[in-house]
């Protein structure tokens, strides 16, 4: 049976009081739940998230990582850093980090590689810009995105990558994909892993939706069968709506 789960992607939000008002608010009305439920707070937090979330199930995860062990990249976060202040886990792909950091598949390849050989998770985000969808591209495009970053990896690898398809037209903009354009995207997500690998592999993976998931549509998108959980931009910086989500899975 593949993981549930609920993650919050609070992006470049909370300094470190917030982080540490929103956690304790979190902490004090996390329902009892079977999903795994994460927070990625930004790297200046995450010390005093990891702290502060040694005693709860909620698991912290870093928003970027780069791609070298070490040397002369100012302002860079590497992997052994993050997993010196006890976090495990990293998102890697986000469309903001493609976007306004030209982050490309092949960059986000070497980055996954240095995760897995440091034995950390990944959630890895993907997808389509809004032209891609209109143009019917939409499908090619993610095929592509996942065999770029992800088809090189060895079938072990996989048990430490999370997907998360993102339709970049529904993230920050209220649009959210309908359940049914969500579902027939990681069917399809699913297919291309089986096809590239197995279908016991394809079937382990949890693929998250990202984009505009809010309390009131959070159950409809999860009630479909492949869609895993979801990866949480702006619900996720209000406790009442990021345990709202929660308790939609
Ligand atoms: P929103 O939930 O704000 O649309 O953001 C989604 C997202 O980018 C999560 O990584």
């Amino acid at each position: 049976m593949r993981k549930k789960i609920v993650a919050g992607n609070w992006k470049m939000n909370k300094d470190l009081a917030e982080t540490q008002a929103l956690i304790s608010d979190l902490k004090k009305s996390l329902p009892a739940t079977d999903a795994e439920v994460k927070i990625a707070p930004t790297f200046t937090s995450l010390y005093a998230a990891f702290q502060a979330l040694k005693d709860s199930p909620i698991e912290v995860v870093a928003q970027n990582m780069h791609q070298e062990a070490n040397g002369a990249y100012t302002g860079e976060i590497s992997a052994s850093m993050i997993k010196s202040v006890g976090v495990n886990s990293v998102i890697l792909g986000h469309s903001e980090r493609r976007a306004y950091f030209g982050e490309d598949d092949a960059l986000l390849a070497k980055k996954v590689d240095t995760a897995i050989e440091n034995e950390m998770e990944v959630i890895f985000c993907f997808g389509e810009e809004l032209d891609d969808r209109k143009s019917g591209n939409h499908f090619k495009l993610v095929e592509s995105q996942l065999k770029n970053a992800l088809f090189h990896l060895k079938a072990d690898a996989w048990k430490n990558i999370i997907l998360a398809y993102e339709p970049v037209w529904a993230i920050g903009t209220g649009e959210t994909a309908s359940p049914e354009q969500a579902q027939e995207m990681h069917e399809f997500i699913r297919k291309t892993i089986a096809e590239n690998y197995n279908q016991d592999l394809a079937d382990s993976i949890s693929i998250l939706y990202g984009g505009s998931v809010k309390p009131a549509n959070a159950e409809e998108i999860f009630s479909k069968p492949d869609v895993d959980g979801g990866l949480i931009g702006g619900a996720s910086l209000k406790a009442e709506d990021f345990i709202g989500i929660v308790k939609a899975i």
